[in-house]
């Protein structure tokens, strides 16, 4: 059978396992998919080793998505872009190809399993690491009116800004320049959450109806959506449909079939609580 793996240090508690066994029940495909402890500095070799033992595919989390990137001989445009990696696969060829998938599953779960539009809002994202590279240009692909990039350190925002200014409207600021300003949609990309911080946010940031999405998730709700309830969003979304939609994507482009996420979403959701 066809072998497919998450790469990440750590890895024991990634879920990928799970949602990839789901989605190859569901959708009949013989294949095997599991989680790869990779030593910090020994990424590459442990992947090509992968690919000698028939391995077909892999996913790849922290810290590896930069390397993954350099690794891969072929890059899809938008992951060319992003400078970052989660999906990787060998053709009949041999050739490596690389993609990121983490961007258009945040777009689809807004969408798709939360009914938001994103044509011309005016939308925010906190942070500027690697992982609010990869959805700024399926984002922006939305139409929105307006992309600001809010980071603690100003100028990696606005390193981002020429990377896709093609794509629509974007723009960088610092915290300190979001007073006055307000959005439909507030993402927030930080690490912050993870150390249960919050970044400093004006009172009067969420415009009417607004709604916030936090990369993150949890079995309780995060610091950030807290804040979003706490200063009026109609919707305070985590990451858990991010974290499904990204690994459909990757499945489907491995596999040519497309998993039914939103009964996978379910059961994880019913399992966090
Ligand atoms: P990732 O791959 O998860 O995006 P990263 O590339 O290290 O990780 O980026 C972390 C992001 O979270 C950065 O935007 C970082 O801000 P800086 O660029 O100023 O470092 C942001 N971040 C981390 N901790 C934060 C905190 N306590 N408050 C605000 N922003 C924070």
């Amino acid at each position: 059978t066809d072998r497919y793996a998450v790469f990440g240090n750590p890895i024991a508690h990634s879920k990928s396992p799970a949602i990839h066994q789901r989605f190859a029940e569901q959708t009949q495909q013989a294949l095997t998919y599991e989680a790869l402890l990779a030593p910090v500095d020994q990424f590459a070799e442990s992947f090509q080793q992968f690919l000698q033992q028939q391995g077909r595919g892999a996913n790849v989390t922290v810290p590896f998505k930069q390397e993954a990137f350099a690794l891969a001989e072929q890059l899809t445009p938008r992951a060319q872009r992003a400078g970052a990696v989660n999906t990787l696969w060998q053709d009949a060829q041999g050739v490596v190809h690389g993609d990121t998938t983490d961007g258009i599953g945040l777009v689809r779960d807004l969408i798709h399993n939360h009914n938001l539009s994103l044509k011309d809002k005016r939308i925010l994202i906190l942070g500027a690491g690697g992982a609010v590279r990869g959805v700024i240009e399926p984002i922006l692909a939305e139409h929105p009116a307006q992309l600001v990039i809010a980071n603690r350190t100003l100028s990696k925002a606005q390193e981002l800004v020429p990377l896709f200014a093609e794509f629509g409207s974007i723009s960088a600021c610092g915290f300190d320049e979001l007073e006055g300003q307000q959005f439909d949609l507030v993402i927030n990309g930080t690490a912050a959450s993870l150390a249960g911080e919050l970044p400093p946010l004006p009172d009067q940031l969420l415009a009417q109806g607004a709604a916030c999405y936090d990369m993150m998730y949890g079995k309780a709700q995060t610091v950030f959506n807290r804040w979003a309830v706490a200063h009026g969003a109609v919707q305070a979304i985590d990451g858990l449909g991010m974290l499904v939609e990204q690994a459909a994507e990757a499945f489907q482009i491995w596999r040519g079939v497309k998993p039914n996420t939103q009964l996978v979403i379910a059961e994880l959701r019913a399992a966090l609580n």
